[in-house]
């Protein structure tokens, strides 16, 4: 059965109703001496777009399968997960409610009030503040919810379980599809990998359609150590989910993400500038930045399996927290 037939046995909601572009970068790729293509996963619809929205396709088909009338879920203050849920939420006319922590520590006023976290409020989310996150203080928001009456359904950190991975899985085919029209193989395929859903949905999607690609994972938050495992299970889930046999390979790099998870540094920031003055196109503080300073250095120190072979860059969003870095 093909990949497509088995993703079409699940339920979605569909929020991505167009293919999101693939452009050649070409002054960038002038620049490098390399050819490098963006798939624009910044420019999926709702509020200001991003990879969420790809995941919360099948995560909100879930939660109105169960009849579910509050969204609960959690990430940073500036988490761009927790702001496409948010939009989504208000988009169906659910309720929504959003664990929040800050992962650097800072009383910044633009990073408390400023960016995704502003957004938050235009949605009408509710919000708590919390310490050191984790899905168990998200299944414990929701069984207060229950008793007050309510019907929540759990979006995970990230939306990063195999159903939301599937979203990823659906990008892959939208990728091998433009990849044909165009004419361009990529040899290698570059994302950021934070709470893996992303990564593992492409690995598995890839793996089949893409064979002769490799694809990185650049980490945001984890040495390779503590990332590889999450990837892994998450892979073997989605793959499990869609009756997928076949062994995942998952490659990391993981020398771009310090000095922690929310807090830029030198090389990202020298990413957000290139980008926007070569190409007009932004990149954000916390992931992509440091995926594309991963990029960079893959080319110059010629990282990538193939040397002279197309890359592709998939852009996952995240611009609004610029304004949460200023
Ligand atoms: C802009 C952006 N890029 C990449 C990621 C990482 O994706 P994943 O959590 O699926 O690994 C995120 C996650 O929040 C994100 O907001």
């Amino acid at each position: 059965m093909s990949l497509q037939k088995k993703l079409d046995k699940f339920s979605r909601v569909e929020l991505v109703n167009y293919h999101t572009p693939i452009e050649k970068l070409e002054r960038f790729s002038k620049h490098l001496g390399r050819d490098v293509y963006i798939k624009r996963d910044d420019l999926t619809p709702i509020a200001f777009g991003g990879n969420k929205i790809r995941k919360l396709e099948f995560l909100l088909a879930d939660a109105l399968k169960v009849h579910a009338d509050t969204l609960v879920t959690g990430g940073a203050i500036q988490s761009n997960h927790v702001r496409q849920t948010a939009a989504v939420a208000a988009k169906f006319g659910l309720g929504f409610w959003a664990l929040l922590e800050n992962p650097i520590d800072t009383k910044e006023r633009n990073y408390l009030t400023n960016g995704n976290r502003l957004l938050l409020d235009l949605f009408g989310a509710k919000v708590k503040n919390v310490e050191e996150l984790d899905n168990e203080q998200l299944d414990k928001t929701a069984e207060e919810l229950k008793n007050e009456g309510k019907k929540p359904y759990v979006v995970p950190i990230g939306g990063s379980n195999a159903l939301g991975a599937l979203g990823y899985v659906r990008a892959s085919l939208e990728i091998a599809h433009q990849s044909h029209q165009i004419g361009v193989d990529f040899t290698s395929v570059v994302v950021a990998s934070g709470s893996a859903g992303t990564h593992a949905g492409l690995a598995v999607g890839l793996k089949s359609l893409l064979p002769n690609s490799e694809l990185i994972g650049v980490t945001v938050s984890r040495k390779v150590e503590d990332q590889l495992p999450k990837v892994k299970l998450l892979s073997e889930q989605t793959a499990a989910l869609l009756g997928i046999e076949e062994e995942i390979d998952i490659n990391l790099w993981d020398e771009y993400f310090a000095p922690r998870y929310g807090e830029p540094n030198e090389k990202g920031l020298e990413a957000i500038k290139l980008l926007a003055e070569l190409e007009g196109v932004l990149l954000d503080p916390v992931y992509t930045s440091k995926a594309v300073a991963g990029l960079i250095e893959g080319v110059d120190k010629n990282r990538f399996a193939d040397s002279n072979g197309a890359i592709l860059f998939v852009h996952t969003g995240g611009a609004p927290a610029l304004f949460a870095y200023s």
